[in-house]
């Protein structure tokens, strides 16, 4: 059976332009009610949930770490992976939820699953 027939329609929504993210900073944007923080590391860009699993700070606020992929929630310190997510310390536990993001030309777009506000 091919498992792509399973994946949720997704809807690809225009975000912010390239240059609104500097190299090694991150922006929150709200998209269909999601919350998320879009992630440049040079050419390289991640979309996150914004809101840190542990007690919903902002994580577009806190440090991004290039060598690491990570990003710090500024509140309590811990650290999530920019690929999948994962929290990498305490205090949090649980992930964030990540989402796809493409860019073309100078433009971000990141895909949201229908219906899932
Ligand atoms: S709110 Fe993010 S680590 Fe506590």
């Amino acid at each position: 059976m091919d498992k792509t027939q399973e994946q949720p329609p997704q809807k690809k929504v225009r975000v912010l332009g390239l240059d609104d993210v500097p190299d090694g900073e991150a922006r929150r944007v709200e998209v269909e009610g999601h919350k998320i923080a879009v992630v440049r590391i040079g050419e390289d860009l991640f979309a996150i949930g914004d809101m840190c699993s542990h007690a919903n700070y902002s994580l577009s606020e806190g440090p991004v770490d290039p060598e690491e992929v990570t990003i710090e929630c500024w509140k309590h310190g811990a650290q999530f992976s920019l690929c999948d997510g994962i929290p990498m310390s305490l205090p949090a536990t649980q992930p964030v939820p990540v989402f796809k993001i493409e860019r073309i030309e100078n433009s971000i777009f990141i895909h949201i699953p229908e219906g899932s506000e």
